[in-house]
């Protein structure tokens, strides 16, 4: 049995149901940008020896402001104002080069990286 990798997760608020961070518009035009790049760069095969980068167009994360709002595990970044515009630097700066977007970033939360089940 093969094993995959994954290299982050991308979660974006885009269109939430009671639009408190952002305009739908505004976040599905993120979204469908988003969706574009990782096909685009390969962020999604299976074979892709720095893993996979996986994708969720998620409701709320709990910030409800500034958005669209994204946040990228394992890094535990949050993003503010994600417009369609900025996406792309995100993708090529952060999770392909690995070096966060510090002007963008909201917050930081990482996981705990002592935890039994992360070793
Ligand atoms: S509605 Fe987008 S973070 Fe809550």
């Amino acid at each position: 049995m093969s094993v995959q990798r994954v290299s982050h997760h991308l979660l974006l608020c885009a269109t939430p149901i009671n639009a408190k961070c952002c305009n739908p518009e505004e976040g599905l035009a993120t979204w469908n940008e988003l969706k574009r790049l990782v096909k685009e760069l390969g962020l999604e095969k299976s074979d892709r020896p720095e893993g996979l980068v996986l994708r969720s167009k998620v409701d709320c994360l709990r910030i409800c402001e500034k958005g669209p709002v994204l946040l990228v595990w394992p890094d535990g970044i949050w993003y503010s104002d994600v417009t369609s515009d900025k996406i792309k630097k995100i993708i090529y700066q952060h999770i392909i080069n690995h070096k966060p977007v510090q002007q963008w970033v909201l917050k930081k939360l990482p996981f705990m990286t002592t935890h039994p089940t992360t070793n």
